[in-house]
């Protein structure tokens, strides 16, 4: 496969913000009596916020909430979790990681983030990323998220190359259907890998060097 891009998701492939989010959540959940497990939280990976809400809230058996109250309980969300990303530090990439970005590029691949997240440029501030990308497409720059292709055509269109010569690499199955909608190649992490439906499926991130660069 002739490669030119990689462009890699954030929450759950570069770091494990994954983790805080289900946090936040099951705070927000347990709070209002609603039962949230770790199987919800998969359908959660790679889609907005708000959409994250309305699935927890499919389990809600309380009065009827207004617009209102259901941003209020997103912000409320979101204070929790960015709380956890204040936390962090350089430390909380891997080796793997940092490794095989080091990698791809001396090979010179273009590296991008893909990232349905508003907070990506933080996490990428408080993680000392961001000079490891040529380009970031976040939550803040689409109307659509995963497994709607937007982000990831927008991170293709900046960098300037062909759908067909990116890699996508995704922990969410949303997010596996999102590259392939935007006509790219899929490597699968984590939760994705266990389903068996991207192109490739990674048991670390390392394992992109075989692929891109064989
Ligand atoms: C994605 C996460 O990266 O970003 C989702 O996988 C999350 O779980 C989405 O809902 C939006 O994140 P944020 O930071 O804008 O609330
Ligand atoms: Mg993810």
């Amino acid at each position: 496969m002739d490669t030119q891009a990689v462009i890699f998701d954030l929450d759950g492939v570069l770091v494990h913000t994954d983790r805080f989010h289900y946090l936040a959540w099951k705070k927000i959940s347990d709070e209002m009596g609603i039962y949230f497990d770790e199987q919800i939280n998969a359908r959660l990976r790679g889609v907005s916020r708000m959409e994250s809400l309305e699935i927890i809230l499919e389990r809600y058996t309380g009065p009827a909430l207004s617009d209102k109250e259901k941003e209020e309980l997103a912000t409320k969300k979101n204070e929790i979790y960015r709380n956890y990303l204040s936390q962090m530090s350089p430390l909380d990439v891997s080796g793997d990681v940092k490794n095989t970005l080091r990698k791809l590029r001396e090979a010179g691949i273009k590296l991008a983030v893909g990232s349905s997240s508003k907070n990506t440029k933080f996490i990428l501030e408080k993680t000392n990323l961001a000079d490891d990308f040529d380009e970031v497409a976040d939550g803040t720059m689409i109307t659509k998220t995963k497994p709607d292709p937007e982000v990831f055509s927008l991170a293709a269109k900046l960098l300037g190359i062909d759908s067909a010569k990116c890699l996508v690499v995704e922990d969410a199955v949303a997010g596996i259907e999102a590259g392939k909608a935007a006509g790219m190649k899929t490597a699968a992490y984590g939760d994705a890998a266990q389903r068996g439906i991207a192109d490739h499926d990674l048991g670390r991130i390392s394992d992109l060097l075989e692929i891109v660069l064989k």
